[in-house]
Order: C-alpha cells, then sequence, then structure tokens
C-alpha cells in the first residue's frame, strides 16, 4: 500500500477502506509516514469529508494506536462525559461528584486547557495538594473504593490522536467534522467508557459556532458510537454566553462549590441536572430522565453530591477545608471592575473575548507548555438580558499580572454588546440526539 495512493483516492473524492485507515494511522505513530503526506491525506479529508464507515473506522483505528484502559474491576456501566470546550465550563466539577453520588461509578480521565478554553485538570489543580497524575492501578482501585476518581489524561491514551491533532492545529484542518468527531470519540472509548454523554457546545464561545454544525457534529459523535457499539448521547448546548458567572480556575471552582451548596448560578445548575438525568440513564441506574432528574436534585439537596465531592479531594490529596473555606484556594491580588460605558440591556456576550481576556489575565494558555495562574480569571457581574446602567460594572477582572490589567479591561469590554430593547433569553438545551 502506497500513502500518495491513499490521498489521490481521497482528494478525488474516494472512499477509503478499514485497512487504508489502519494503514495510514499506523504509519503515522510509528514515524513511517512523514507528517507532510499525512497533512495533504488531512485536507483531503477537510475538503471531501468522510462516509460515516470511513469515521467510524478512523475512531478504532486511533483507539488502537494505544493502550485501552480496562475498567472491567469496576462495577457497573462506566458512564463518561465529554464538553467539546467552552468558557466558563465547570460543569464536571459538579457533575462527575453528583452522578457518582447516585451510584454511576465515574472513572474520568480529563484534559487541560489551551487557547481560550479551560480544562478540568487546571481547575482541580487549584485546590491545594490535589493529585490528577494516579496510576491506572490506583486510579480503578479508588473508583471501586469511593465510585469516584478523576485523573489527567496520559499519553497512552489514543496516540495517534494526539500526533494528528497536534498537525491539524498548525494545518488549519481542525474543523472538520469527521476529524473532530473520531478525536474526541477515540479518546473517550480508549479510556475504557461504556457509555459516553457528549455536551456539544454552540456559540461565540465554541468551537462550533452555528447550531447547524453543532447537530452536525452530535450526529457524527452519536453515529461512530451505533457502529462501534458504544452508547451515546450528544445534547447540544449554548455557549453563546460564558456558563455561569466565573472564568478562570480557582473561580470556577469556588462557583461549583457554591452550586454543590444549592447556591450557584441557575445555567450551571441546569445544565448539570439535564446531563447527569441522561448519564444516569446510560448508567442504568435511572429509568428515564425525569426520575432521574428528581433523584438528582434531592441529592444536591441533602448534600450527598457535596459529601461525594469532599470524598474526592481527600482521596487525591488535596485540602478538603477548601470545601467550607472557599477563601483558601488561590486568591489574585489585583482586581478590577469593567465598567459599561452605556445604558441598556445585554443583549450578547462575545464569549471567545470573554475567554481570551481570561487567558491574557494569566487563567490560560497561550501555548501548551505555558504556565497558568490559577487565581487569575473574570467573574461576570451581568448576563445577556440584564439591565446595565451607565458605568456600572459589568465584570471584574481578577489577576496577578498588575501590568495587564488596562488592557485586558480595554479588550474586553466591547464583548458585552448592549442594546436598548429587552432582549430574548437565549436557551440553554438546544437539541438532544439520543442512541
Ligand atoms: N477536541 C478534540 O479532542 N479533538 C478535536 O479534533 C477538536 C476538539
Amino acid at each position: 500500500m502506497q500513502m500518495y495512493d491513499l490521498i489521490y483516492k481521497k482528494r478525488n473524492g474516494g472512499e477509503l477502506t478499514r485497512e487504508e485507515i489502519n494503514y495510514f494511522i499506523q504509519g503515522y505513530t510509528a514515524g513511517t509516514i512523514p507528517d507532510y503526506q499525512v497533512s495533504a491525506l488531512m485536507m483531503a479529508i477537510y475538503f471531501q469529508g468522510m462516509t460515516g464507515q470511513e469515521t467510524a473506522d478512523l475512531t478504532m483505528a486511533m483507539v488502537n494506536s494505544g493502550e485501552l484502559i480496562n475498567l472491567e474491576q469496576i462495577p457497573g456501566t462506566k458512564v463518561d462525559k465529554h464538553s467539546t470546550g467552552g468558557v466558563g465550563d465547570k460543569t464536571t466539577l459538579v457533575l462527575a461528584p453528583l452522578v457518582a453520588s447516585a451510584g454511576v461509578p465515574v472513572a474520568k480521565m480529563s484534559g487541560r486547557g489551551l487557547g481560550h478554553t479551560g480544562g478540568t485538570i487546571d481547575k482541580l489543580e487549584s485546590i491545594p495538594g490535589f493529585n490528577v497524575n494516579l496510576q491506572p492501578e490506583a486510579f480503578i482501585k479508588q473508583v471501586r473504593e469511593i465510585g469516584i476518581a478523576l485523573m489527567a489524561q496520559t499519553g497512552i491514551i489514543a496516540p495517534a490522536d494526539k500526533k494528528l491533532y497536534a498537525l491539524r492545529d498548525v494545518t488549519a484542518t481542525v474543523d472538520s467534522i469527521p476529524l473532530i468527531a473520531s478525536s474526541v470519540t477515540s479518546k473517550k472509548i480508549a479510556s475504557g467508557a461504556d457509555a459516553i454523554l457528549l455536551d456539544v457546545k454552540c456559540g461565540s464561545g465554541a468551537f462550533m459556532k452555528t447550531r447547524q454544525e453543532a447537530s452536525a457534529l452530535a450526529k457524527a459523535m452519536v453515529a461512530i458510537g451505533k457502529m462501534v457499539n458504544r452508547r451515546m448521547v450528544a445534547v447540544v448546548t449554548d455557549m453563546g454566553q460564558p456558563l455561569g458567572y466565573a472564568v478562570g480556575n480557582a473561580l470556577e471552582v469556588k462557583e461549583a462549590l457554591a452550586t454543590l451548596k444549592g447556591e450557584g448560578p441557575a445555567d450551571l445548575r441546569e445544565l448539570c441536572l439535564t446531563l447527569g438525568s441522561h448519564m444516569l440513564v446510560l448508567g442504568e441506574v435511572g429509568q428515564d430522565t425525569a426520575s432521574a432528574r428528581d433523584r438528582l436534585e434531592d441529592l444536591l439537596k441533602q448534600g450527598k453530591a457535596l459529601q461525594k465531592f469532599h470524598q474526592l479531594i481527600e482521596a487525591q490529596g488535596g485540602d478538603a477545608s477548601v470545601i467550607d473555606d472557599p477563601d483558601k484556594l488561590p486568591e489574585a491580588s489585583f482586581k478590577c471592575s469593567v465598567t459599561s460605558p452605556e445604558e441598556g440591556f445585554i443583549a450578547e456576550i462575545d464569549t471567545m473575548l470573554v475567554g481570551r481576556a481570561a487567558m491574557l489575565l494569566g487563567a490560560g494558555r497561550a501555548s501548551k507548555d505555558d504556565l497558568i495562574d490559577h487565581a487569575a480569571g473574570i467573574v461576570l457581574t451581568k448576563k445577556p438580558g440584564d439591565f446595565v446602567k451607565k458605568g456600572e460594572e459589568l465584570a471584574v477582572l481578577h489577576t496577578n499580572r498588575e501590568d495587564a490589567l488596562d488592557a485586558v479591561a480595554e479588550l474586553a469590554a466591547p464583548a458585552f454588546k448592549i442594546t436598548s430593547d429587552s432582549p430574548e433569553k437565549p436557551q440553554l438545551i438546544l437539541e438532544t440526539i439520543g442512541w
């Protein structure tokens, strides 16, 4: 088999066979096929697309490029959750202990933030002492003992995806639906999940800017699940504004703790209850989403999800006293308000801009080896639909980089679009694509 022939075939709109896909993934992982040929193939796929069968074959080829985590020693249906990434998305911090408190085993590997989006692992590391680098045996043991463990994804999972993603990032081939769908699902399947709940973000802070694109990605991932026999449900959700009010690692942990205590923002709570009810059904501990949601609401009210989070922090070496005393989390030395230049209603928030501003304050990484400042970020004071007077506060910037404050305040202010008419409230849950 020759790589040239695969590129030629795909360029002309042909369908690659499973053997051809395995050939290029194995060769690329082993280093016997060069970047320039794989780049050409990625670009051909970008323009010609892939059939459902090709996408499923690509997914499984990437799964098999590394090690598979075997979660069979953990009783029950293991349900994983993945978000395609957004701004202020601290859902996992609430959802994981919540569904674990309902009896769904949570053995979850998560990633770090890059660019304008955050990552669960960075958020957890803002809790003093929290260890995200577990060995697979310790990870499995902890799930068996307390029903939950969260660890950083290791390089042994789908290494072909890691290499391909880095190549796509520099060849303008990230935003291809079959390539994103196979990339996301390969990592989840290799992590040992029996069933997967996908939160597909849509809007100004997401990869997928339009409802149509988000819906197509959600359908492509659920179709992969059907072909490779993993139950998947995808929920398309709004990322046209940050989720909750806090953006930045320790700030988001504080907001997640408030939500676990029943005091958090309405949108975050609603998203966790919606996603959680699907996870209970996928995990076969709930009959239907309505009764599962009632159960999750009870668990939140009884403080069971908060107790589970306490157990998780202690088991992974963290300082669980942050639960009662969130002021023990890292706190920035400098704070500055962004104020409204005019009176009116907040019509929209440019979420990508808020994410970029938080990154410049130190909350995120411009490139993968950058260090982050756990205390940095932005807390919104106003959300779409709210009324503001001229000079009223829109958000507060938190940073340890005093020299960045003025420039970031100038960058962040135009993120708030103000109109004289009261805007319609955006819908949070846009579509559900089921198994
Ligand atoms: N996230 C991933 O994991 N893969 C992609 O291709 C895009 C976003």
